[in-house]
């Protein structure tokens, strides 16, 4: 018989806190609908006591997301807390309006950490995991703990803790490794040595919840699975703290193209994972390698010619999942300038997305435009669309107007037109070492918000000369902002990231940069607008 895997999407706490990865409340919001839909069991919507702004936005998740009026059921909603009474009161706020919440517990139990970080005994880590899962368990029903940095604990200490924890009203036992050391052997070693030692361990729920140090995170969960874990702690694309936690898209489709072997199921609908990975890319603006398993750009091509023709004359002689699978479509051409709005709709219909009037109305707009200047349109150019015109920020600045001079006859020089949240256009110009350079330095003219720009990334949606660019930015805010990292407890610098496509690259380029700027402007509440009514551009020298 199959056994039901439970999914634990940790892609706003573990994925968000992660650095570069920020993301505003509202797009959290449309991921966490994301991933209800995607059918994740629990999702764990992030780490309430970080700051004001991450405890409203759980509890808007867990009040929109977390209930449902059809009568489906809901996914857990799960905060995290420190082994704290104040963290998991702040938890607690956040989650309690989900139909179906959950209180996440953790403390450390290796030796380094409690002797370095904690700077407590063993039996005071008894004592304190003890006396908080149980005033979590005062509060919430369902109550997980996990002992953090486990694949380095003594399994004996292990057990005892877990008991420990089960005893004081904890019914799922996460075991992280917290920094991705253990190798498959030992880690279903340990996953096995808790599932048969731990006392109380038979009426709970084992989880993995592993970290990707040496490439090993999903090999880790499924030597788990395969040991007596329950339930399994992903991300969206892997994102995570340092080189990431465990893909959702890898282990789902592990365990279902390899069936036969690991007789366990999912309740992901697999069509839906394309586009959350493409969402998750575009806000945080964490692009995708190409050679990503499940989800990159090439995971799919077959561009070898030997290849191909395996492919003819048998698609399963290179492919062991259908693209169409996992949402990837295959591209085809499908419209052009003369195709009409209820073309357009039916199509997006197609790829998934049911949009409203005015989003279709937008999205027509853009899609005219693009039709002026591109023969053909395919189904790679429409989810850029979508990418730039619905997956955006809330914008205080946009791009109403744009101008380069560039070359190797004169110094690179833009000018930009943006619409500010005053209601007024303010026009820059200035002179930059490419015609980059030079748009952003005209767009910092206009809107005083200090940052540095971390990673530039552009590619090519589709071949041919006249195809859409993509760009996606990473950009550091330049004041610390009220937020603190889960484990390391410090104050971070977040970064946050910007998504933009165009035919003209530069203007992607100026899009891209923007919605990283709208983003930082969300987080921080400030920015400062140049002179009302101002018009006159002015030049800034390099
Ligand atoms: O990696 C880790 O140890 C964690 C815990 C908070 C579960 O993310
Ligand atoms: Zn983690």
């Amino acid at each position: 018989m199959d056994t039901y895997i439970r999914i634990f999407d940790t892609t706003l706490r573990d994925g968000e806190q992660s650095p570069g990865a920020t993301m505003t409340s509202a797009e959290k919001l449309e991921v966490a609908r994301a991933l209800a839909r995607l059918g994740v069991d629990v999702m764990e919507a992030g780490f309430p006591a970080a700051s004001p702004d991450d405890l409203e936005a759980v509890k808007r998740i867990a009040q929109e997301v977390g209930n449902t009026t059809d009568g489906s059921r809901p996914p857990v909603i799960c905060g995290l807390a420190r082994a704290t009474k104040n963290d998991i009161d702040k938890a607690w706020e956040a989650v309690a309006p989900a139909a179906r919440p959950r209180i996440h517990t953790f403390l450390a139990t290796s030796e380094i950490h409690m002797q370095y970080k904690l700077k407590m005994t063993r039996e005071q880590v008894v004592e304190k995991v003890r006396e908080m899962v149980a005033y979590a368990h005062s509060l919430c029903e369902d109550i997980e703990f996990s002992p953090e940095d486990a694949g380095r604990s003594d399994p004996e200490f292990l057990y005892q803790v877990l008991g420990e924890a089960i005893k004081a009203g904890a019914t799922t036992l996460n075991i992280p490794d917290t920094v991705g050391y253990t190798t498959p052997e030992e880690f279903g070693g340990l996953i096995a040595g808790i599932a048969a030692k731990t006392p109380g361990i038979e009426n709970c729920v084992i989880s993995v919840h592993c970290h990707n140090d040496l490439g090993l995170a999903t090999a880790n969960t499924l030597a788990g699975i395969r040991a007596g874990a329950h339930q399994a702690e992903v991300t969206i694309n892997g994102i995570g703290e340092r080189a990431g936690n465990t893909a959702l898209e890898e282990v789902v489709m592990a365990l279902t193209t390899r069936h036969p072997m690991y007789q366990c199921v999912t309740g992901v609908d697999t069509t839906q994972i394309a586009r959350v990975s493409k969402m998750v890319s575009n806000y945080t603006g964490m692009s995708v390698q190409p050679n990503k398993a499940i989800v990159g750009a090439n995971a799919f091509a077959h561009e070898a010619g030997i290849h191909q023709d395996g492919m003819l004359k048998h698609n399963q002689t290179y492919e062991i999942m259908r693209p169409e699978a996992v949402g990837v479509k295959q591209t085809r051409l499908v419209l052009g300038k003369h195709s009409g709005r209820h073309a357009l709709k039916i199509r997006m219909a197609d790829l998934g997305y049911n949009l409203d009037d005015a989003e279709l109305s937008k999205l027509f707009d853009r899609f005219k435009l693009l039709a002026d200047k591109k023969k053909t349109i395919t189904d790679t150019d429409l989810e850029a669309l979508i990418s730039d015109e619905l997956y955006q920020p809330r914008e205080y600045f946009s791009l109403e107007g744009l101008q380069v001079a560039c070359g190797t006859m004169g110094m690179p020089t833009a000018t930009v037109r943006l619409s500010g949240p005053d209601g007024q256009m303010h026009v820059q110009a200035a002179i930059g070492s490419g015609p980059v350079d030079a748009v952003y330095k005209a767009i910092d003219g206009v809107i005083k918000a200090p940052s540095t720009l971390l990673e530039f990334v552009i590619h090519a949606i589709t071949e041919g000369i006249d195809a859409m660019g993509e760009v996606t930015v990473r950009i550091a805010s330049g004041e610390k902002l009220p937020s603190i990292t889960v484990q390391t407890e410090r104050e971070q610098v977040r970064t946050f990231g910007g998504y933009g496509a165009d035919t003209d690259i530069i203007v992607a380029s100026a899009k891209a940069y923007l919605a990283a700027i709208n983003k930082m402007l969300v987080a921080t509440g400030q920015y400062e607008p140049a002179g009302a009514g101002e018009a006159v551009a002015e030049v800034t020298v390099a």
